[in-house]
This record gives structure tokens, sequence and C-alpha cells, in this order.
């Protein structure tokens, strides 16, 4: 899902805006940016401490970005950030706290961040809940975590990225958006039954609407994508059980339903 490819000037949802690539899915993250040097770019990647979040640290700082972990357990980075410090020629990498189920501490997150921001990689997330969790702030964890949480941080970093000129928002989405529309009635599953999978496939499609809601920021040279990486084994697996189906379909992610989302989840935050 493209929300504007840079050089074809497509808007969000249009076909022709779709990046063609000559990597197949057994490509690497260092196969993929080799030959890119990101010297003087900087990065945030939240979840960067483990799984997709670590490899794509490791891709970034190998290209010579520096990089921030954004992570709720900065000691557990502290390992990439020692191996990271120790290969020649990669760019910085520190750690930094984000609880993204807090909007409170992706607030804080984005007003404690000086300068301009090139690349925020909105990647950690939680997947299928077994029981309906809700934060501190009463909303669902798995939107919380892996919308709410992305959406203030972005919205929170907005002026850094727009002040580089050229920025890219990554959202590291899945395919559990396709059958998932988002329920704008009972997003936090208080009228519903709870199932863990509709909650994570509606807030992947949460994070696929944000992507094309933030279409609305090409004008200022920022760049959104939303990825589906493909099934790899890592920890968020660890909720998910055999009779818990993944399912496919399709749903429209019109643009409508990216501007009600966006109004939505700036009115969820007002009032946290
Ligand atoms: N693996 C797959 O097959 C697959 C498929 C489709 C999509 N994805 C997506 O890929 C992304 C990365 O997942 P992964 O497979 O690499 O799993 P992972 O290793 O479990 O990574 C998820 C990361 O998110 C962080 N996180 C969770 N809750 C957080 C919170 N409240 N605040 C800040 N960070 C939080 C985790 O930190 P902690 O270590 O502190 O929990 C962890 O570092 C996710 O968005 C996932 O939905 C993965």
């Amino acid at each position: 899902m493209t929300a504007k490819h840079p050089h074809s000037g497509s808007t969000a949802n249009d076909d022709s805006a779709l990046i063609t690539t000559p990597f197949g899915s057994h490509a690497s993250a260092g196969e993929v940016i080799r030959g890119t040097d990101l010297t003087g770019r900087r990065a945030v990647v939240t979840g960067g401490a483990s799984g997709i979040g670590a490899e794509t640290v490791r891709a970034l700082a190998a290209a010579g970005a520096e990089v921030t972990i954004a992570t709720r357990r900065p000691e557990a980075a502290e390992p990439l950030v020692r191996e990271l410090a120790a290969l020649g020629g990669a760019g910085r990498v520190h750690t930094s706290a984000l609880d993204l189920s807090e909007p409170a501490s992706a607030a804080a997150f984005a007003r404690s961040w000086r300068g301009t921001l090139d690349i925020l990689v909105a990647n950690a997330g939680v997947m299928a809940l077994p029981t309906r969790t809700v934060t501190a702030g009463g909303w669902e964890a798995q939107l919380a975590t892996n919308h709410l949480g992305h959406f203030a941080l972005a919205t929170g970093l907005y002026t850094a990225m727009r002040d580089a000129g050229s920025a890219r928002i990554v959202v590291v989405s899945s395919g559990a958006h396709r059958d998932v529309p988002f329920d704008f009635q009972d997003p936090h599953f208080e009228r519903r039954p709870y199932d863990p999978w509709e909650a994570y496939g509606q807030s992947k499609t949460a994070e696929v609407l944000f992507t094309v809601g933030a279409g609305r920021w090409a004008a200022d040279g920022i760049t959104a994508n939303a990825l589906n990486p493909g099934y790899i084994l890592t920890r968020l697996q660890r909720h998910r059980y055999d009779d818990q189906p993944g399912g496919v379909g399709a749903h429209a992610l019109a643009p409508e339903a990216a501007n009600r989302l966006w109004e939505y989840s700036t009115e969820a935050l007002r009032v946290t």
C-alpha cells in the first residue's frame, strides 16, 4: 500500500503507485540495502530490540544511518547496541524508552526528539492476545499498541520529519488486515465478543489506513508505505494457538475510511 511513491506522482490506492522490486521473498535486508548510503540520516525503529525490528536496525546502521531503537525495555536492546558499536563503519545506535500502549509515553518520546528525522519505522506490535486486554486508558491493547501508539508517535514527530525534507514512514503491517474492517462503532470490543485475530486484524487495518491517510503529508516531502513482511517465526507468535485461523479476504481501504480513522485517532488521543 503506497500513499505516494516519490517517483510516480501517483496518489493513494492508485495501482500505478505500486513499488516494483527486483528482490524476492528470500532476499535479506542486507541484500536489499546494499549500495545505499544512509550516512547523515536519522532513523527511529519501534520495537527495534527483537525480531524484524532488530534486523531493520542492523541493516539501517550498517548503511550508515544513526538509529534510535524505541523500545519499552531499553535493557533488552543493549546487546544489539554493543554488537553494532563493534561493527566498523556502522552508524551510531542508541536506545530510547517508548511504551506504545501509553499515549503519554509516545508524546514524551516525540517531545524529547531533537532535530530532524528521516526515517520512522513503525514496526512494534503485539498479536492475538488471548483475552481482551485494555490499557490504562481503556483501549483494546492491540489497537492501542499497533496503531494508536504509532499514530501518536508519527503525529508527534511530524515536524521533525517535515523538516528533514524527504522523510519516510515505513509501517510494518501484515496480511491480517485483509478480512477485518475497522469497526468505528466498537473499536475496543466493548459491546461485541472479543476475538484475538479480529482485534489483531483491525489494528493492522488501522495501520494501513493510517498509511493511506499520511498521504496528506506528501506535500511536506513525507512518503508513507506499509508492508507485509510475510511469515517469520519471532516472539510475536507466542500467543498463537492452532485453533486460531488467520483469515484471508478483502475489504475496501478507501481514502474516506482513512480520513475517518485519522479523525477517530486524533479524537481518541485528545481525550486521554
Ligand atoms: N513475524 C511475522 O511473521 C509477522 C507477520 C506479519 C506482520 N508482522 C509484524 O511485524 C512487526 C514486528 O514483529 P516481530 O515478528 O518482529 O515480533 P517481535 O519480535 O515480538 O517484535 C515486536 C516488538 O514490538 C515491541 N512491543 C510490543 N509492545 C510494545 C509496546 N507497548 N511498546 C513498545 N514496543 C512494544 C516488542 O517489545 P518487547 O520485547 O518489549 O515485547 C518487540 O520488540 C509487528 O508489527 C508484527 O505485527 C510480523
